[in-house]
């Protein structure tokens, strides 16, 4: 099949003629554009302006280390706020049973203090026995005296419970009590 564009070239094999057929015209913007693209894209990644590979990955790491930084455990209560949360029994629960996995070793079963302090009584070593100080301590611990941190062990929830329910024991009196350990909070 012919139109008026083909163009006769001449050449006949054997009574085939070849016709200079034109390209479709999505064909030659299509084309076009890819030359037109390659040239921008050259100038932009050549001289400069556009990133390397090597730069790309450097915003991204800064990117993953900025979110770090900032990601830390979510903003505590404020002590007012947490002291209404505690009074919440099943909170209380979660906390004691935490308490008796994972800290009456050190601290005894009734928080009479072992190896660890009294966490009953009246004196602190660290903080003022408030459940804010008792979760920051809980969180950090105090790895240089034995006292492991349990961030990233336990979730923050459950920081908050076992703090909590310690704070609900302070002046419980247990029996055979640890000597008093750093300084009196009245
Ligand atoms: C391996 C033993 C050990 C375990 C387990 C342990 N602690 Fe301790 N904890 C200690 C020691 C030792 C100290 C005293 C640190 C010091 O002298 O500064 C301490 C201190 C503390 C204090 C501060 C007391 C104060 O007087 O300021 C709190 C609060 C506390 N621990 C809570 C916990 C909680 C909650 C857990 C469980 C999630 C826990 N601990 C598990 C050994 C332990």
């Amino acid at each position: 099949m012919s139109n008026e564009m083909d163009r006769d070239t001449g050449h006949d094999y054997d009574g085939i003629k070849e016709y200079d057929n034109p390209l479709p015209g999505w064909w030659l913007m299509t084309f076009y554009a890819t030359i037109i693209f390659a040239f921008l894209y050259t100038i932009h990644y050549e001289s400069g302006s556009g990133n390397t590979l090597k730069k790309d990955l450097e915003i991204a790491l800064s990117q993953i280390e900025t979110i770090k930084a900032t990601a830390g455990p979510a903003p505590l209560d404020s002590e007012d706020k947490l002291l209404e949360k505690a009074k919440d029994p099943q909170l209380l629960a979660v906390g004691a049973e935490q308490f008796q996995s994972k800290c009456a070793s050190c601290h005894g079963v009734e928080l009479q203090g072992l190896i660890g302090p009294n966490l009953t009584d009246k004196f602190w070593i660290h903080g003022k026995g408030s459940i804010t100080d008792i979760v920051a301590t809980v969180r950090t611990g105090i790895p240089e005296k034995g006292m492991p941190p349990w961030e990233g062990i336990l979730k923050n929830e459950e920081v908050i419970a076992v703090s909590s329910f310690i704070h609900s024991k302070l002046g419980s009196n247990p029996p055979n009590p640890k000597e008093p350990q750093g300084a009196k909070v009245e």
